[in-house]
């Protein structure tokens, strides 16, 4: 059987609206959403943890829905709409999420921080969480090594209560 090898071109053109401004990058096929936020547009708040879609330290709403962005391809998403942690805030004003981790202490390194809470507002839009033990186990995907959990949970419930 002849194997049909069809090359990758060099580079692809992709545009996205990341929280809120279009972005109109020429990219090699292969980089991911990731890299395109922390490399190419310098928003360093998502952070790459594992790179294999196993902590969810890089998660980030594509369209208003959680997604891991170290397993995406850019190139698979032209005229998609990106929010990142950097994105949440309005007029100053942080989002509820971001306040009641503050006011549950629910971080210590935080690097795992932004994945949280990008997680806990795409779970809060697809309104299946109403208790703890739902919030703990649809964000299961979402590793804290410093364990803060308890707290986390604490202050994703807060906001879900208010929802
Ligand atoms: Fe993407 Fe770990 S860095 S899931
Ligand atoms: Fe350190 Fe979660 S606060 S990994």
């Amino acid at each position: 059987m002849t194997e049909i090898v069809v090359p990758l071109p060099e580079m692809v053109s992709v545009s996205l609206t990341v929280n809120g401004s279009l972005q109109t990058l020429s990219l090699d096929p292969r980089t991911t959403l990731l890299d395109v936020l922390r490399e190419h547009l310098d928003l360093t708040g998502t952070k790459k943890g594992c790179d294999q879609g196993q902590c969810g330290a890089c998660t980030i709403l594509m369209d208003g829905r959680r997604i891991n962005s170290c397993l995406t391809f850019a190139a698979m998403y032209d005229g998609a709409q990106i929010t990142t942690i950097e994105g949440l805030a309005v007029n100053g004003v942080l989002h509820p999420l971001q306040q009641a981790f503050i006011d549950h202490d629910a971080f210590q390194c935080g690097y795992c921080t932004s994945g949280q809470i990008c997680s806990a507002a795409g779970l809060i839009a697809e309104g299946r969480a109403k208790n703890a033990d739902e919030i703990r186990e649809l964000m299961s995907g979402n590793i804290c090594r410093c364990g803060a959990y308890t707290n986390i949970v604490a202050a994703v419930e807060q906001v879900v209560g208010r929802s």
